[in-house]
């Protein structure tokens, strides 16, 4: 099956964000945010990558659709099961999360958690956008408590984010909630310089009865992901990630 960004979502993120911004100012925001990713990771924990009209937009235009194609491929690939339930941990503007239940031939119910309020507001919009049952509301991914049920757990691209203690603490609590079946699927960037610890976070996952896997995909870049990719001078044609997955080990 082929993976792709369902195409009115495109184009509906298109009106919303490019109403009031020009493509040279979402390009030049996509800049900063991307250089905030890689090299001023202290402003991420104080939630300074989304503050501003032009790196929301850079955030929603280019790196949910990315997000989303990394996502499906993913699920596609390790083939993670239907829940009823997706919890999608940090959602952003709830692409990673989506993109699990839309391959779902039987959709879950979603809920997005997030600590910024545009990120909320912005998920709630995505889900409606494809037509998902889904809420989402404002938490620190730090104090999560997983409800039980058949339930899935995605946190992509968050994990980074946190502090070494608030992530310690989450994968404990992630890996509590495999114990009761509960599916567990971490994405994150390849390179180690953004996460330092992955090593023993693979380590508690295997360790917990999971997996860890590395992904070096061809993406089929829809046309203004590919305009912006090349205006910031990026290259995600190419896209790499690494996920830690803990499959349903019993019925919850
Ligand atoms: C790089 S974005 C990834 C968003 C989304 N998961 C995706 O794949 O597109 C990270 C998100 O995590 C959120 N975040 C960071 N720390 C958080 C925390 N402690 N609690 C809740 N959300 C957090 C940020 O606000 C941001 O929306």
């Amino acid at each position: 099956m082929a993976v792709a960004c369902p195409s009115d979502w495109l184009a509906a993120l298109e009106a919303r964000h490019l109403a009031d911004l020009r493509l040279a100012e979402v390009t030049r925001a996509l800049r900063a945010l991307s250089s905030a990713y890689v090299e001023r990771r202290p402003a991420l924990t104080r939630g300074a990558a989304l503050d501003g009209a032009g790196k929301r937009a850079a955030f929603a235009l280019f790196y949910a659709p990315l997000h989303y194609l990394m996502t499906a491929h993913i699920v596609e690939s390790l083939d993670p099961g239907m829940p009823s339930t997706i919890v999608d941990l940090g959602c952003g503007t709830g692409a990673a999360g989506a993109a699990w239940a839309v391959s779902c031939d039987r959709r879950p119910r979603l809920l997005g958690i997030d600590r910024h309020p545009w990120a909320v507001e912005e998920t709630r919009w995505t889900y409606r956008q494809l037509q998902l049952d889904g809420r989402a509301k404002r938490g620190d991914v730090a104090r999560f408590r997983p409800p039980r049920g058949d339930v899935a757990i995605i946190a992509a691209y968050v994990l980074n984010e946190l502090r070494d203690t608030e992530r310690i603490a989450l994968m404990d609590t992630l890996v509590d909630a495999s114990r009761n079946g509960t599916r567990i699927l971490i994405l994150e960037p390849i390179s180690r310089g953004v996460t330092p610890w992955w090593g023993h976070a693979r380590a508690r996952i295997e360790g917990a009865g999971g997996r860890a896997d590395e992904w070096d995909f061809t993406l089929d870049l829809p046309p203004l992901v590919a305009t912006l990719d090349r205006a910031a001078g990026l290259d995600h044609r190419r896209a790499k990630a690494r996920s830690l997955l803990i499959p349903r080990l019993r019925s919850g």
